[in-house]
This record gives C-alpha cells, structure tokens and sequence, in this order.
C-alpha cells in the first residue's frame, strides 16, 4: 500500500494502477462503515484507491471542522488490512490554492434537508468530490446510503457533468443497538451514547406504521416526531418524509419514500435515514 500527498505524486502513482480503479472518498477516523465500502470496492476493482481528507469547505463557520476526529496512523493500519493500494492524503493547500474560487454546485438538490440546516455543506461536498474524480480519474466511486442526500447528489452531478464514473451506494453499517456508525459517535457520552439508538428506532416505528397500512406522510412525521421526543437527551433538528429522488418534502399517501433525521446530542449532530416502499 502506497500513501502519497501531492497531486503530482497520485498521478504518477496513478498511472502503475491496473483498471478497473475504484476511488473511496472519506474524511478519515475510519470505522467499519467506511471500511464496508472499501470491501466492497476491493471485490469489484483491480485496484481501490482510499482518499482522507477533512473537507474544510464542507464544514459552516459554526461547526466542528476543528475538532472533526483525526488519526491518521489508525487509519492507514485499517486499510494496510484490506488491500488497498493507494492512500491518497491531500493537503488542504494544495486542494485549495490561494485565490481559489472554483465552485461546483448541485442546484436544488443541494438547498433542501441537509442542505438547508448547514448551508453550504453541499457546494462544498460537490467540489472536493469533483476535484478528487478529476484527480483519481476512478472508473468506480463507492459512497454510504447514511449520506442519502449526498448519494443523491453525487450521482446528479456525475450526470450533469458528463463523468466518466460509475457511482455505487453502499448499504448503512449499524452498531448493536441500529446507531449507523459514524466518525461522530466517538463524542457522545455513555448516556449520550445509550439515547443516540432513538433515531433508528423511530425510524423503525415509522416503517413498522407503514407496514401496519400507514401511508400518510404527514402522519409518519408525526409518529417519528414523538419518539425522539420521548427521548430527554435527544434535540431534533428536523424530520423528513422525501422523495428520495429529488428530496422534496412529501405530503399525503405516496409508494416510495426517504424517512430521514438529524438529531443532536448536546453539541454532537447525527443523521440517519431508511427508505421505505417500492
Ligand atoms: P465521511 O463522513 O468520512 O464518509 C465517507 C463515506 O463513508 C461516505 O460515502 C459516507 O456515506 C460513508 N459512510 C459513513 N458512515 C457510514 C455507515 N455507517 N455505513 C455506510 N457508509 C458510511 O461523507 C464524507 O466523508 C464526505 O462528505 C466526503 C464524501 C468524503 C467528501 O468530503
């Protein structure tokens, strides 16, 4: 396994890559959910390519870019494991040069759920995902289906931009308890920690509901709401009934649907979805 910085360094090492290439973008403090997805990549390609990096643009002035968990030995311990050939740890300078007012941006997609919480978030998750395609050139990208909006949006905009990748969403990686894992978990306190399985578990009530004849979507936010309610730890920030193609806010009956929700825990955000229906 190679691990490299600069761009000129991933290209060279690049071009000794035998095809098909599959590229698996994280932000690193690898767990197995990640780890899932390079699994995946490694059955389907002759050669997984690993990228780490803590995407600065994607994170508001109020979040947690400082204080993202970092531990890069870890992680390359992790991925030395797994077949990996290449581990491609760019720096925030090279990726963003001085001037640099590049943008890419998913129009609509990109303003709703998420993305109208933490505005922003998206353009800056399109742009680095679009520098590190331009990069790798991979034939293959592996993403997880716990960032359903940003699965959502990367396959819009390798549409949109004509490129020459094929995007694979890889199934949600949960603990014991249904928390989808995730590099945030590590910041919950044991009670914390013990309240976070309330959003799989109203997700669950919800899609117990639909299998029960429910299939009102107004009706199922509602039933999602009170449980994370019933919850003294948990904060909502919001509780969503989708399209899951084009993230709209759903009302009435309907055949397929995003059930979705991002919850804090004191100042420790975390999301989840299930998609339930045809
Ligand atoms: P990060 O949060 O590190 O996640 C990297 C990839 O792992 C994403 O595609 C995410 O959906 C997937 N993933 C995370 N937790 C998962 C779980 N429990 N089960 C399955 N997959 C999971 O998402 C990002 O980084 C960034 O936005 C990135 C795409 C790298 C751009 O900066």
């Amino acid at each position: 396994m190679l691990t490299v910085k600069t761009i000129p360094e991933l290209r060279k090492a690049r071009m000794g890559l035998p095809s098909p290439v599959g590229l698996v973008p994280t932000m690193g403090f690898l767990h197995h959910g990640h780890l899932s997805l390079v699994k995946k990549a490694v059955e389907e390609c002759a050669s997984v390519v690993v990228s780490i990096f803590v995407n600065p643009t994607q994170f508001g002035p109020q979040e947690d870019f400082g204080s993202y968990p970092r531990d890069i030995p870890k992680d390359l311990e992790l991925l030395e494991r797994l077949n990996v050939a290449l581990v491609w740890i760019p720096e925030t300078g090279e990726m963003y040069p001085s001037g640099f007012q590049t943008w890419v941006e998913v129009d609509s997609l990109s303003r709703r759920l998420e993305g109208d919480m933490r505005p922003g978030h998206f353009k800056g998750v399109a742009t680095v995902v679009t520098k590190l395609f331009t990069a790798v050139q991979p034939e293959k990208a592996y993403f997880g289906q716990k960032d359903a909006q940003q699965s959502v949006i990367i396959n819009r905009l390798v549409l949109d931009l004509n490129l020459p990748v094929e995007v694979v969403i890889c199934p949600i990686m949960r603990e014991d308890d249904g928390l989808a894992m995730s590099s945030r978990n590590v910041y919950l306190n044991p009670d914390q920690r013990i309240a976070a399985a309330v959003l799989y578990r109203a997700l669950n009530v919800a899609k117990q509901e639909f299998q029960n004849g429910e299939n009102d979507a107004e009706r199922l936010r509602e039933i999602m709401l009170e449980t994370i309610h019933a919850e003294p730890l948990a904060a909502f920030q919001y509780v969503s009934c989708a399209n899951p193609e084009t993230m709209e806010e759903h009302s009435g009956s309907f055949e397929r649907i995003l059930l979705s929700m991002a919850v804090k825990f004191g100042n420790i955000r975390l999301i989840d979805n299930l998609v339930i229906g045809k």
